[in-house]
């Protein structure tokens, strides 16, 4: 009774395959109730795709690989994987894998349970689904919680996502049959039908708990049931009171797989007697599969894993997790996975006592992103007399899950013997970055400088160096840092991290200072280094990604930081815990949003930002003055001026580096609010003091503001040797000769073409704005050029106000003071004329509409006509529509 054929679902099945082998293979997920069907008909499917134009994976997720990072994926991924990738790296790793081995055939994933999917099994799962020669499958159960990545399948539209319903009357009869290996007399199996209520695996319990009985009888062929149920019986009850009738054998080899799952069939060998293996699998309690050059045992149906495990004692359940443990260190750990599930059992069972072991599994899964395992393989590792190896991984572990108070206690209980130099540098290092970014002490930096004296070896002075030079750096003492760092990288000895630690705060500097290219070359040289260092330093990586981040946001490259996101899935952040990343990222997203004019976007993915790195310090202000500027672009003066008090509030000392963008912030807040005057002495002041910390990278974007709120000629600057200060114009001019990038000269086009009034330049650097996606600067330029023209009573004036409706119209409500200043103020009775008008009512309708008479809306037409430097209705739709804020609206 351990298999039969596969009955009914024939529109199921249909709608599984066009789903694959449909114009866009748009992929299927199928959600229903335990025992519904779900896995069998993804099996059929599956099993019906061609090989030859397919290449196909199918896995089942389940709670033993749950446990485990890419537990999940372990079937499809090769036993060894690189080392020294980043989360996003292996995620891509894997993700070529797939296609190297697809050779050109269009990959299916089949994913059978995925609310049961670990975190970066999700993520990648998720990114599978989005390439473009890929099709996911999969089901999930009812009432589970589903991981993000997966959940996102269907609200970013890459998968369907279906309810299956319980098998109708005629087919359960069918299925009865099937299951019994012959016909069935039609009101046993209307009657057992309607228990089931269409749900297979109940039919199937059903039958098995009658079996051998009295109840179910075969004559002449054909089968009746002659049991009396009044009520539906309960599916878990049944397979609870089945598993309860099992032989102390069969029991043991079904609770081994319900807590080793897969198992290997040599494995189980091992454990179990070969009779009860074989009877279990007679029963259809488990089922063998081959792989390719393995053979695996799994549970035959998920449910009777959790009773099993629900029924087992704890006493019992550590034994056999024990048990398993060594089952698999007797073999020898073949798979790299295996060092993680020995050391998971061991943790669970209560016998990890090899601290070698927990920090080897403790580093594997800090390095697969999974966070919250890693503590607690590096935590046990310590109990298990780890020592500092084990404490300085765990406080390293718990500063990137935001608990640096924790961090500082574990590491304070391994202060370094004196005399000890190479712990003590590893020590002062963790300790360091611990202290400076997660507690915010801004004292740690003296301390660490003071204490690097007590060194000699060369290279662990370096490592230290480098640290401090960060840390200074971001500190705002931007000469020590490039003087340490630049001293890090001239000595042979220092070790790589080091050296690309170093370079990292150079490339930093380098960018803020206008240098991108040579800033962008260290960046790509750090990168592309990461194999060296990122097991000995991991939080390298925050390191690059802030160099990197600030250079995209300077050098104005959206498509770049486009580039980045979807490369390190900042949208996954269900992926690994791994805050300070994914929060970062979000702001560079919420930059670029911003800057195309998408406002609902932006504000959307600061207030996501603000929300992850509300619990450190590090970026938080940073944040806040993101939400700032979204605020500011939508005209909501409020919520800007809000976020700027929070940004205060939470911005960290120890990060004042990040000082421009906080000030850049606070003057848009200051402009939304209405204060022009207030806003532009601010900037006016942060260009001083930009110029004077020679930031020149962030000068040109604070100078470009200013051009914004049309102050190009406003001076700027220190007075000159001809006795007269520069105007933002002249400084601009001057900088896009020292700063780098396509962008400065047109900042500074933009500015000479305001200061002399020619409105055919503004539209010309509207378009080259335009061309970078800078659509909110583009569509400022050309509001400027419209205010010109208007004034000069240009004919041009129609087409550059089409030319603003249109840019206007990429945006979502954007409502900027360069946009609002040249815009015409109508009053309520003028735009509900004017709306009526443009939307082609003749007077007399707009008359009797708003009970007015002929002449009133006449005269008020004339009006509206001379206030938006219009000449006649034709061009009144366009006139209206460049008005920010006003998209035209309805005719009402
Ligand atoms: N259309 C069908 N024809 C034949 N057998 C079926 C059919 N649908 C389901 N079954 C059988 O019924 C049992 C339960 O189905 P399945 O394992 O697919 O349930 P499920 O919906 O995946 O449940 P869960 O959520 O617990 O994983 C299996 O033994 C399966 O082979
Ligand atoms: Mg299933």
């Amino acid at each position: 009774m351990s298999r039969w054929e596969f009955v009914g679902r024939t529109d199921e099945l249909n709608r599984l395959l066009a789903a694959v082998t449909g114009e866009a293979g748009r992929g299927l997920f199928f959600s229903g109730s335990a025992g519904i069907g779900k896995s069998r008909l993804l099996r059929e499917g599956v099993n019906a795709l061609p090989t030859d134009r397919f290449a196909i994976w199918s896995i089942a997720a389940s709670a033993t690989t749950a446990a485990l990072p890419f537990g999940g994926l372990v079937q499809v991924l090769p036993a060894e994987q690189p080392q020294g990738l980043s989360p996003a790296g292996i995620l891509r790793w894997a993700l070529n894998v797939l296609q190297q081995q697809a050779a050109g055939r269009r990959i299916v994933l089949a994913i059978d349970d995925a609310h049961l999917l670990d975190p970066p099994s999700a993520a990648l799962v998720h990114l599978v689904a989005r390439a473009e020669n890929a099709t996911v499958l999969g089901t999930l159960r009812d009432g589970e919680q589903i991981p993000l990545p997966i959940r996102a399948l269907w609200t970013d539209d890459l998968v369907e996502h279906v309810e299956l319903s319980p098998m109708p009357q005629e087919e359960t009869a069918g299925l009865l049959a099937a299951i019994l290996g012959g016909p069935v007399d039609s009101g046993s199996a209307d009657r057992l039908g309607e228990l089931s209520a269409g749900n297979p695996l109940l039919l199937r319990e059903l039958v098995h708990a009658a079996s051998g009985s009295a109840e179910l009888k075969r004559t002449y062929g054909i089968w009746k049931w002659t049991g009396r149920l009044e009520l539906a019986p309960n599916l878990t009850d049944l397979i609870d009171t089945r598993v309860g009738k099992l032989t102390d054998g069969v029991r043991a080899v079904v609770e081994l797989v319900a807590f080793g799952e897969p198992l290997g069939l040599h494995l189980l060998k091992q454990a179990a007697d070969q009779a009860d293996v074989e009877t279990a699998e007679e029963r259809g309690l488990i089922s063998v599969i081959q792989h390719d050059r393995r053979t695996d045992v799994r549970l035959a149906h998920p449910l009777y894993g959790e009773v099993m495990r629900r029924r087992c004692p704890v006493s019992r359940t550590r034994r056999l997790q024990a048990n398993l443990a060594e089952l698999l260190e007797q073999v020898g750990k073949r798979r790299r996975d295996d060092l993680l599930r020995v050391a998971v059992w061991r943790l669970d069972s209560g016998t990890a006592q090899d601290p070698a072991l927990l920090v080897d599994a403790a580093v594997q899964a800090f390095t697969r992103y999974d966070v919250p395992l890693a503590t607690r393989l590096a935590r046990a590792a310590l109990n298990a007399d780890g020592g500092s190896d084990a404490a300085e991984l765990l406080a390293t572990i718990l500063m990137f899950a935001d608990r640096p108070e924790e961090a500082i206690g574990v590491l304070d209980t391994v202060t370094p013997e004196p005399g000890d130099e190479r712990r003590l540098c590893r020590w002062l290092t963790v300790r360091g970055m611990v202290s400076y970014w997660g507690l915010s002490r801004q004292s740690t930096v003296e301390e660490i400088a003071s204490r690097v004296e007590q060194l000699s070896d060369s290279a662990d002075r370096s490592r230290v160096h480098a640290f401090e030079a960060i840390m200074r750096l971001h500190g705002m003492d931007t000469a020590t840092a490039v003087r340490l760092s630049q001293r890090v990288l001239d000595r042979p000895a220092a070790g790589v991290a080091a050296r690309e630690l170093a370079r990292s705060t150079i490339a930093y500097v380098q960018a803020a200072q206008g240098q991108l290219n040579r800033s962008g070359t260290a960046i790509a040289q750090v990168h592309s280094a990461a194999a060296n260092w990122r097991t000995d330093m991991p939080y390298l990586q925050l390191a690059l990604e802030l160099a990197r981040g600030t250079r995209l946001m300077l050098t104005g490259d959206l498509a770049g930081i486009d580039a980045i996101v979807a490369d390190e899935f900042a949208d996954l952040a269900g992926a690994g815990d791994f805050r300070l990343g994914t929060g970062y990222l979000a702001i560079l997203q919420a930059y670029a949003a911003r800057m195309r004019g998408q406002s609902d976007a932006a504000m959307r993915t600061a207030l996501g930002a603000c929300a992850v790195l509300a619990t450190s310090r590090v970026y938080a202000g940073l944040a806040q003055a993101e939400r700032a500027q979204a605020a500011a672009l939508r005209g909501d003066a409020a919520q800007a001026t809000a976020a700027m008090a929070e940004a205060d509030r939470t911005h960290a000392p120890g990060m004042a580096v990040l000082y421009p963008w906080l000030e850049q912030a606070r003057g848009a807040a200051i402009a939304a609010s209405g204060d022009l005057p207030g806003a532009v002495k601010h900037l006016g002041d942060l260009v001083d003091r930009l110029r004077a910390d020679g930031f020149a990278g962030h000068e040109v974007h604070v100078l470009h503001d200013l051009v914004r709120l049309d102050q190009a000629s406003m001076p700027v600057g220190p007075t000159c040797s001809d006795g007269g200060r520069r105007t933002v114009a002249q400084r601009l001019a001057e900088l896009s000769e020292r700063v780098d990038g396509v962008l400065p000269p047109l900042l500074a086009r933009h500015a000479r073409a305001a200061v002399t009034d020619s409105a055919t330049d503004l539209l010309a650097v509207a378009d080259d704005y335009a061309a970078l996606e800078l659509t909110v600067y583009a569509a400022e330029a050309t509001s400027q050029a419209v205010q010109r023209l208007r004034r000069q009573h240009s004919a041009a004036a129609n087409d550059a106000r089409e030319r603003l409706a249109g840019l206007l119209g990429r945006c979502d409500s954007i409502r900027t003071p360069a946009l609002h200043a040249g815009a015409p103020v109508l009053t309520e009775r003028e735009w509900q004329v004017a709306r009526l008008a443009a939307h082609g009512a003749p007077s007399r309708a707009i008359a009797e509409r708003l009970y007015l008479s002929a002449r009133t809306v006449e005269n008020h037409l004339q009006r509206i006509y001379a206030k938006l430097g219009v000449t006649g209705r034709a061009e009144l739709w366009a006139a209206l529509r460049s008005i920010p804020g006003h998209e035209g609206g309805d005719a009402g």
